[in-house]
């Protein structure tokens, strides 16, 4: 610990708390002592609830993150000779599309360094789903990851500790200091990690709706705005889509299911939503890296994208033809009545899903990789009385009450005619150049 600070920690915080704008040398610091323990954790609380109450400005939030960045490695992969691409979701219901859009992006040349995490709440975590998979392996060393980055041009792996430490002590804090939704901050810390593993481009698909981080379209406008002037800052190109998650994302919610889906969607066919959405994101990365007018579609239809799928999972030690857990006990909700499905909302599905099993609620807790919910229906379409509109999946049929429960309300079948309540199209806007 150095015994000359160049600031006092209370005079910093008193600024932010009065609503002046903090100077560089000052969040440089700020950052760098928090990280090293001199700044205590009851002194960051007030700092950061003071950023939520009076926000900060562009320069500042670009510091921030300059300076979570700061704090750890960088990655470089201008070693590889060809561009990189990366897509980051603020997650959702149902969100899989890091799954197939991985192989789709790398068969059309463009590199795809996709560091991912787990789940924690409600929205599932990409290595759980893939974990599903017998023998696929999360951690590997850097050196690993460039050889599956030459040899099969994508990966997707646990990010390393290194990227951005800073932010992992200052998400910890926010997270039980009701300071998580603070736009500056969210920014920050997305962006830190993202810039700190070093892709030359980069989509965010940032959601809104019931299922999303933040519900208002206007608040996720803002925070994609905030987030690719972070990205253009840093010379990484960026782009933004806004995207709904008031209705989960395709028809499967869990682990294991949301891979059979994934494989569906990389054999040409899924849910209409789940390969849109794909396609759309896969055609700004590959803008953003450069390649236009990409057959993105085709890509899917002949099985470009399934051949490097099936190469980068056997290159983590996974068996692509392998069957994946099913779990041990299934329960079924039917239609009462004839109609069309008129509501389906997405977070009380992702919370079934998690009460069955599929997500956890402590980061140590397990996930089971069966757990979760299949949707047989989706809004706007027709059901009959009797038939089957979800299976509950759960190894352990104690769990099927809780998520009733959740999902109570949560679906609505009505008259032909009548509105869908879905909250209008599914991407919503475009933010970038
Ligand atoms: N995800 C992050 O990585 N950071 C945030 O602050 C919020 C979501």
């Amino acid at each position: 610990m150095s015994a000359v600070e160049a600031f006092d920690t209370v005079d910093v915080i008193r600024a932010k708390r009065d609503g002046h704008e903090l100077e560089t040398a000052e969040i440089e610091w700020l950052i760098d002592a928090y990280t090293r323990g001199y700044v205590a954790d009851e002194q960051m609380s007030a700092m950061t609830m003071a950023i939520f109450l009076n926000g900060m400005t562009r320069r500042e939030i670009r510091d921030m993150t300059m300076a979570m960045i700061a704090s750890g490695e960088r990655m470089d992969f201008s070693g590889l000779g060809r561009p990189t691409s990366d897509k980051h979701s603020t997650g959702g219901v149902g969100d899989k599309i890091t799954l197939p859009l991985m192989p789709l992006v790398a068969s059309f040349g463009v590199a795809v360094p996709q560091l991912s995490g787990r789940g924690l709440g409600h929205t599932g975590g990409t290595l759980d789903k893939l974990e599903s998979i017998p023998g696929w392996r999360a951690e590997l060393t850097t050196d690993e990851m460039f050889a599956q980055l030459r040899d099969v041009g994508g990966v997707i792996c646990a990010a390393g500790s290194g990227l951005a430490p800073a932010d992992k002590k200052l998400y910890a804090l926010r997270d039980i200091t009701g300071t998580v939704e603070a736009i500056p901050l969210i920014a920050s810390s997305i962006m830190s990690k993202k810039i700190a593993e070093g892709t030359g481009a980069l989509v965010l698909d940032v959601k809104f709706g019931s299922g999303a981080f933040l519900q208002d379209i206007e608040r996720s406008r803002e925070l994609a705005r905030t987030m690719v002037e972070l990205g253009e800052d840093a010379g990484v190109a960026t782009a933004a889509l806004i995207t709904n998650m008031n209705v989960p994302l395709g028809r499967t919610i869990g682990n294991a299911n949301e891979v059979r889906e994934s494989v569906e969607v990389l054999a040409g066919g899924g849910p209409a939503d789940v390969r849109a959405l794909t396609v759309a994101l896969a055609r700004e990365m590959l803008a953003l890296a450069g390649v236009d007018d990409a057959e993105v579609e085709a890509a899917l239809d002949d099985g470009r994208a399934m051949d490097t799928w099936r190469r980068a999972i056997r290159a983590q030690g996974g068996d692509p033809d392998a069957e994946l857990p099913v779990a041990r006990e299934q329960h079924v909700v039917t239609a009462e009545r004839d109609g069309v499905l008129v509501a389906q909302e997405a977070l009380p599905f992702g919370i079934a899903a998690w009460r069955l099993g599929a997500g956890r609620a402590r980061k140590e807790d397990p996930v089971h990789h069966a757990a979760g919910v299949e949707l047989h229906a989706k809004p706007g379409d027709e059901v009959r009385a009797g038939q089957p509109l979800f299976t509950l999946h759960a190894d352990e049929p104690a769990r099927f009450a809780r998520a009733l429960e959740a999902v109570e309300g949560a679906y609505r079948i009505g008259d032909p005619g009548d509105r869908i309540d879905d909250g209008g199209p599914l991407i919503a806007d475009r933010i970038g150049r």
